[in-house]
């Protein structure tokens, strides 16, 4: 493609290092859609014949064709994709084929390309974040009511519904989806007619390439399109928040379906077993979406590592910025659709989680506002006796519940019988009605108003 002014070959060291299409093929597609615009463009400005521009668009069809078909050789010797289609053209329709890198470059070309591949790429993760979505509202609504430890630092806090837990990432995952789409708006420019860094001498026609893309508009400056991936940064933040949101059910998945928890169960479709305990049963999937973050984010360290510090436009380095992307986006669809999997899969086991909530004195905040709403006494005062009362419990090693009313009146004349009332998990949950909270009641409003926003999208 530069054989104008090189004589001499290149070295195996440099070629290995300089050749991109044992990755960027995966651009094929976008590859050939963009220069069929490009040369229609050409086409009807007048820059090319409209019989050459004929014949290099059914050439690229077959091109396609090929590549699809899987019969297409990916040659290393031609470095990367642009020129491996480009070099094919050639020898389907002869010399004509010259005629399409007018007005345009590589690096105009691989800007396009890979905004035009990440476009794709968000328009079937944004489904998909919604498809887990619409699994964990199908779960929380079968366990509105089902009553389980609320945890911070991992300690038994205050009875919640297991509904209410699956709601919360419900929310987390509406925010992710809202954050790729943000990222979509911006990416969605046509860097296509920048050329090498600025812009073409020739008539050419950017809104024409950018509409038949699908890009709301060209980009505004020629050497901002050729330089710039913050485009793949952002998507690779977007992606980094889900995967982090994501690692964080996996855990808790881990977590529920120990001995120690048995809050859920899950089939053998996401287990597996162990070749040496035959007991076991493993939560495999749920610890590798806990690990994929792992990939994601350091995909976006490593972009952010190629792109910092490099002078305007385009340098070589930007090469590195594909593999990280390819590997994030797949690391991202298989994470979220094992996450759908096990989300339907799983079983919560009502029992064990009620029994779990039971333990630690869950209801002693109940206890503390009970005193503070029938006896008038200040919040701090009533912390004071609530926690008496946990010690007492303690030391009999018995539940609040289980302490008789005599018991309770040593440490606080004040209180009567009526404070067995509040003092089970369930009618713990079941008062927390406030907007948000996680009564059941509560939890059906949520799923309801969810549903709906997801199914009128
Ligand atoms: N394979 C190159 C890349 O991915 C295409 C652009 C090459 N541009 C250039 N001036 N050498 O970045």
């Amino acid at each position: 493609m530069w054989g104008g002014r090189f004589k001499g070959g290149s070295s195996d060291i440099m070629s290995e290092i300089n050749v991109s299409i044992g990755f960027d093929k995966r651009l094929a597609v976008q590859d050939i859609l963009g220069s069929k615009a490009h040369v229609t463009m050409l086409a009807a400005q007048g820059i090319v014949s409209n019989s050459d521009a004929a014949k290099i668009c059914s050439g690229l069809e077959q091109v396609l064709a090929e590549i699809e078909a899987g019969t297409f050789e990916f040659k290393t010797d031609l470095e990367d994709i642009h020129m491996n289609v480009e070099s094919r053209l050639s020898e389907l329709i002869g010399p004509a084929a010259g005629r399409l890198h007018t007005a345009r470059s590589r690096n105009d070309q691989v800007a396009t390309d890979f905004r035009l591949w990440l476009r794709d790429e968000i328009d079937a993760v944004v489904p998909a974040i919604k498809d887990l979505q619409l699994a964990l509202i199908e779960q929380a609504d079968r366990a509105a009511d089902y009553v389980m430890p609320g945890f911070t630092h991992l300690q038994n806090a205050q009875p919640i519904t297991f509904g209410h837990h699956l709601m919360a990432y419900v929310e987390m995952f509406q925010r992710d989806r809202d954050r790729f789409r943000d990222c979509r708006k911006r990416l969605n420019e046509s860097p296509l007619g920048s050329a090498a860094l600025a812009g073409t001498p020739y008539p050419i026609d950017r809104d024409h390439t950018a509409k038949a893309l699908g890009f709301d508009r060209p980009t505004a400056n020629s050497m901002d399109a050729v330089a710039s991936r913050d485009f793949a940064l952002e998507f690779l933040g977007a992606a980094s928040i889900h995967a982090m949101h994501l690692s964080r059910l996996a855990d808790e998945i881990v977590l529920w379906m120990s001995a120690q928890f048995r809050f859920v169960k899950l089939s053998d479709a996401f287990t597996t077993g162990s070749s040496i305990m035959p007991q076991k049963r493993n939560p495999d999937a749920a610890e590798l979406v806990r690990a994929k973050i792992g990939r994601i984010a350091g995909a976006f360290q490593s972009l952010i590592m190629v792109m910092k510090g490099l002078p305007l436009t385009y340098s070589k380095d930007m090469q590195e910025d594909k593999e990280p992307v390819f590997q994030a986006v797949d690391a991202l669809m298989l994470s979220i659709a094992a996450t759908s999997g096990m989300m339907r899969d799983l079983v919560p086991q009502k029992d064990n989680m009620l029994a779990a909530a039971k333990l630690g004195f869950t209801t002693a905040t109940d206890l503390a506002d009970w005193l503070v709403q029938k006896k008038g006494i200040p919040f701090r005062e009533a912390h004071h006796i609530a926690g008496a009362l946990v010690s007492e419990a303690e030391k009999k090693g018995c539940g609040l519940e289980d302490l008789s009313l005599e018991e309770m009146r040593l440490i606080s004349s004040e209180i009567d019988e009526s404070v067995f009332e509040v003092l089970s998990v369930e009618a713990s949950a079941a008062a927390r009605k406030s907007f948000g909270g996680t009564a059941p009641e509560c939890v059906r409003k949520a799923v309801a108003a969810a549903r709906t926003e997801l199914l009128a999208e």
